[in-house]
């Protein structure tokens, strides 16, 4: 039977990358989504992947949602916990609520999305998790005070859930992109952007669909003894 993947903020950039590869690789797949209907709609008629509307910063909402995604599709195999959004301010600049904003979703909204599933996982002696976290959770950037603490405790906590799952046939890793053309990227003003790019030694953005190789992989048994580890792609903009 196909083993069953759960992708959070999988309608859109690189979790529609993801979800679209998982499924080409026999996975059955459940895409997340918070807010844009429309674009769900789309991504659903093209790809013929189910998407599902709820907040991952929400712990019972996320919880319901994974009771009925486990309900239509079987229990959940593989988890990328991708959703995530950014509120860049230079620090003096950044309020409360965009600190919290950004802390609820990207990383209490990891363990909302891995938490509910985990028992099932360990019950059933397999599992895979895999975070996407960035690169600037390893390197830090200027007005990213509350996205690189969120990154950073991405990869925190795929080490402790790496060594809570290893007897128990499930492993955790995180994903660590650099800048990839998406819409986040392209929000950022393009003088910046066109700046970034030139710290890019491979002189580019990355494809969604370099992220999502990676992922096919972790999720895959050819993975089985990585563990705990981080995969950084970023065209060599950093090395850690
Ligand atoms: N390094 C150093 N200085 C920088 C800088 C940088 N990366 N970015 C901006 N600055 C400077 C500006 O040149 C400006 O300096 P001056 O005042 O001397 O001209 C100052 O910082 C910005 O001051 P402003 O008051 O104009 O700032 P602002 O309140 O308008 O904020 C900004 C602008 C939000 C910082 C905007 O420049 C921006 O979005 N920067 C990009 C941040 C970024 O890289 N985000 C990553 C998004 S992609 C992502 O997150 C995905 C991923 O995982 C990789």
């Amino acid at each position: 039977m196909a083993r069953t993947a759960l992708v959070t903020g999988g309608s859109r950039g690189i979790g529609a990358a993801i979800s679209t590869a998982l499924k080409a690789a026999g996975y059955s797949v459940a895409a997340t989504y918070a807010g844009n209907d429309e674009a769900a709609a789309k991504f659903t008629e093209e790809t013929g992947i189910k998407t599902y509307k709820w907040n991952v910063a929400d712990y019972d909402e996320s919880k319901a949602g994974i009771s009925q995604v486990e309900a239509d599709l079987g229990p959940i195999d593989v988890v990328v916990a991708n959703a995530g959004i950014t509120r860049d301010a230079p620090f003096h600049k950044m309020s409360p609520e965009q600190w919290k904003e950004v802390i609820d979703t990207n990383l209490t909204g990891v363990f909302n999305t891995v938490h509910p599933i985990w028992p099932g996982m360990r019950e059933r002696k397999f599992g895979r998790v895999i975070v996407i976290s960035s690169v600037n959770g390893q390197k830090g950037q200027f007005a990213q005070v509350n996205y690189a603490a969120t990154k950073a405790g991405d990869l925190g906590i795929v080490k402790s859930l790496a060594q809570e799952g290893a007897r128990a046939g499930i492993t955790a890793n995180a994903i660590c992109p650099g800048y990839i053309g998406t819409d986040m990227v392209m929000a950022v003003p393009e003088k910046v952007r066109e700046s970034i790019i030139a710290q890019i030694p491979a002189g580019r953005l990355g494809q969604p669909e370099e992220i999502a190789r990676c992922v096919v992989f972790l999720a895959s048994d050819d993975s089985d003894f990585i563990n705990g580890s981080t995969i950084s792609a970023n065209g060599a903009q950093f090395f850690s």
